[in-house]
């Protein structure tokens, strides 16, 4: 029975393997079925997340709302935190209708803004004590460069210092309800670049949205990595993840034309949102390493033979202009 076993998972992981290179198969909905198969885990029971209080960014839109629903279906005490209040109280509601749970609220910040996410976080303190998951969420690709209220390029400023000041912010709490949870949602967007630290805000080069995205995206997980050595011991577990190609507003706006190419295959924001939600909840998050990257609830390598990759110097580098930049503590 048991070579039987070993056999079935040897061909399972081959067989991902082999999807996973494809790519087109892998990141649209075949691939999200395919895999779906091995899952025995359905993340239904409404009480997994009782007593649980959870942060979404970018939650009135796209995977950021679905997640929302899915930890409110799950029992979880929600917070949305979105920019702008209709959008956001439109997605309370929602939430609250489909999900009979009333314990969705709605907090306004702008991640760009480090004067927003820092107000946020003192608000989130007073009130609470602890905080079980935070999902980093929020993110942009831009077709031109714009900058923050902060004066920063606005990709580096909601995908990257957002990320990196609301989690450090929030950090006393996370670490006061371990074992905790930090979900950051990078892309698969991210083989393909390295961090640029001479120029993450493109002053030196023609703005490239795409590139300033997948840069962003690289940087997320870079973060993942970094916040995962420093907390293992504090019972915070860091995972970034990506959720394949799904059909989102984001998409719709940011990518028109791949969207038109692909609309057939895309995910659902359903399918695209089941690995945050699914590490949000699983039991066996203390089972895998720390800092890991993950699509299709397993875990990634972090670089595929055609990724280029940063030094040590360059990352660290990187994380000064962060610290700089964003907020390390309250
Ligand atoms: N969809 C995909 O196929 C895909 C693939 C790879 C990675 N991702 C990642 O998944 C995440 C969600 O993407 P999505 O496709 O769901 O995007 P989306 O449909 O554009 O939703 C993004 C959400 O983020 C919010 N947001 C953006 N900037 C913000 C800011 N400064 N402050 C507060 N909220 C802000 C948006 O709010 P507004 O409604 O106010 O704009 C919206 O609620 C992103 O990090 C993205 O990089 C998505």
């Amino acid at each position: 029975m048991q070579t039987v076993t070993n056999i079935l998972d040897k061909a399972r992981y081959i067989g991902d393997e082999l999807l996973d290179k494809t790519v087109i198969g892998s990141y649209t909905w075949p691939g999200y079925y395919l895999r779906k198969l091995w899952w025995d885990d359905h993340i239904s029971d409404a009480t997994a997340l009782q007593g649980k209080i959870c942060i979404v960014t970018g939650a009135n839109a796209g995977l950021g709302k679905i997640v929302s629903k899915q930890l409110a279906s799950l029992g979880a005490t929600v917070y949305l935190l979105c920019r702008n209040l209709k959008r956001g109280e439109a997605a309370r509601r929602e939430i609250i209708d489909d999900t009979a749970n009333e314990n969705v609220h709605l907090e306004i910040v702008d991640l760009s803004s480090q004067s927003s996410i820092k107000e946020f976080a003192t608000r989130f303190q007073q009130k609470n004590q602890r905080l079980d998951v935070l999902i980093n969420n929020a993110g942009v690709l831009l077709d031109e460069r714009m900058l923050s209220a902060d004066g920063v390029e606005m990709t580096f400023a909601t995908n990257v210092l957002g990320y990196f000041s609301l989690t450090n912010l929030l950090m006393p709490l996370l670490k006061n309800a371990a074992p905790s949870r930090v979900i950051n949602v990078s892309s698969g967007g991210m083989y393909l670049a390295r961090l640029n630290p001479d120029d993450l805000q493109f002053e030196k080069r023609p703005f490239d949205g795409v590139q300033a995205y997948a840069e962003s995206k690289r940087a997320e997980v870079i973060l993942t990595e970094y916040w995962a050595k420093q907390l293992s011991d504090a019972g915070v577990f860091v995972h970034a993840m990506h959720p394949g190609w799904a059909d989102t507003p984001g998409v719709q706006t940011s990518l028109p034309n791949f969207r038109k190419l692909m609309q057939p295959f895309l995910r659902t924001p359903e399918q695209g949102a089941d690995t945050a939600t699914w590490l949000a909840v699983t039991p066996d998050i203390a089972n895998y390493p720390n800092g890991q990257f993950w699509f299709d609830r397993q875990i990634r390598p972090v670089h595929k033979i055609i990724s280029p990759r940063n030094t040590p110097d360059e990352i660290e580098q990187f994380l000064k202009i962060c610290e700089e930049l964003g907020q390390t503590e309250n």
